[in-house]
């Protein structure tokens, strides 16, 4: 059997050399987190990238097992932010010299939404000259849509998979039309033929998730050819379905040192992707965020969701909701990035160096 050093040393990884890279342990795992260290000074450099987070509206179609926003919650006040506060919130990124913004909300696909999100996007351009980035996260869509808000100014657009294998991903989803992994997939795919910089990732930690399904989430990643990835630890949230299963979760450690671990690996395979340090990170221990930067992480999603809606967005329990303003937040940001030895990326989009590297990747769907 290969050792850790000589497999971090490869370029091409199968599945077990990640499942031992997954069971690392020790001054094997050390050596993980160097070697993608290294990687990132090398490809990506010090800079971290931070993208204003703006929660739009918590109002979903889908029960997915382990959100605490799944339309089955009916404890849950459901919120759509008004248009003029968000361009509020975007001009405030701008004046932070954030670069960029992420739109999130559940997913909706009715004509009404559609079209406030198309004239959403064009609002926030002019507010801001455009000179933002604007990233989307709103579900699965049709083409239509996807090139609508394309066409409107929406270049990057994150969809995670949530799990790669489809026998898990239906642990973690009811099977139904609304929620196939096939339909999921296809999303992916489409989004990248539209010609958007691409992002998905997996929850890690989950029940049931061996060791074996997340090499396969790395595998899937890797063929996929993703330009941006968040992924971090599930979080268990008490008013949902897979709740039942926590008896079977790691430990908080555990959960977190594999999120770092996933990250590292990640970062050691695809070179020059985006990889965010996600909240779920955060919401487990105060400083776990910063270490994914120490170990391959190069982007940062601070929430600018007004005050008065962060806590009707409980994707999960216990997510650090940040009761600073914005701005205070953001000194105590700085500074924490300073002391890794990082930089703040300003006003630059930041945009993937991978997609920067493969511009003809809008064909790539069809080798599928
Ligand atoms: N724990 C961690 N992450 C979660 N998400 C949703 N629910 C949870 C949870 N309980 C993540 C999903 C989704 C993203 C917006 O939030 O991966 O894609
Ligand atoms: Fe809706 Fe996304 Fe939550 Fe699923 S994970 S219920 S799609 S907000």
């Amino acid at each position: 059997m290969k050792t850790v050093a000589e497999i971090i040393e490869q370029n091409a990884f199968s599945h077990s050399d990640l499942v031992t890279l997954l069971a690392a342990e020790g001054d094997d795992l050390k050596l993980i987190y160097d070697k993608a260290a290294e990687v990132k000074a090398k490809y990506i450099g010090n800079k971290v990238y931070l993208r204003g987070l703006v929660e739009y509206s918590n109002k979903c179609r889908k029960n997915c097992y382990y959100c605490g926003i799944r339309l089955g919650n009916a404890k849950v006040n459901r919120y759509t932010i008004d248009d003029d506060e968000v361009v509020q919130a975007a001009k405030y990124i701008k004046q932070l010299g954030y670069g960029s913004m992420v739109l999130q909300s559940g997913e909706l696909m009715t004509p009404t939404f559609v079209d406030a999100i198309e004239r959403l996007l064009l609002r926030i351009h002019e507010a801001t000259d455009h000179t933002l980035g604007i990233t989307l996260s709103m579900g699965e869509q049709s083409e239509d849509t996807y090139r609508r808000w394309f066409d409107a100014g929406a270049k990057r657009y994150l969809l995670r998979i949530e799990s790669s294998t489809k026998e898990l991903y239906y642990k973690l989803h009811p099977d139904d039309n609304t929620h196939s992994y096939d339909i999921r997939l296809e999303a992916l795919l489409t989004l990248r033929k539209v010609g958007y910089q691409v992002g998905s990732g997996v929850m890690i930690g989950l029940p049931f998730q061996t060791l074996d399904h997340l090499a396969d989430d790395l595998l899937f990643l890797q063929s996929l050819d993703v330009d941006m990835v968040g992924m971090g630890p599930y979080i268990e949230h008490s008013d949902t379905p897979l709740y039942q299963y926590r008896y079977l979760l790691p430990s908080v450690e555990h959960r977190l040192e594999l999120s770092l671990k996933m990250v590292a690996i990640l970062r050691i395979m695809m070179k020059d992707i985006n990889i965010a340090a996600t909240t779920a990170l955060q919401t487990l221990r105060a400083d776990a965020r910063e270490q994914a930067v120490v170990v391959g992480a190069n982007i940062i999603m601070p929430n600018v969701t007004p005050q008065s809606f962060r806590k009707q967005y409980f994707l999960y329990q216990n997510k650090t909701v940040v009761k600073d303003d914005a701005f205070a937040y953001h000194e105590q940001l700085e500074q924490a990035i300073k002391a890794i030895g990082c930089e703040i990326g300003y006003n630059a989009h930041g945009d993937s160096k991978h997609f920067e590297r493969t511009p003809l990747m809008s064909l790539w769907g069809y080798n599928y």
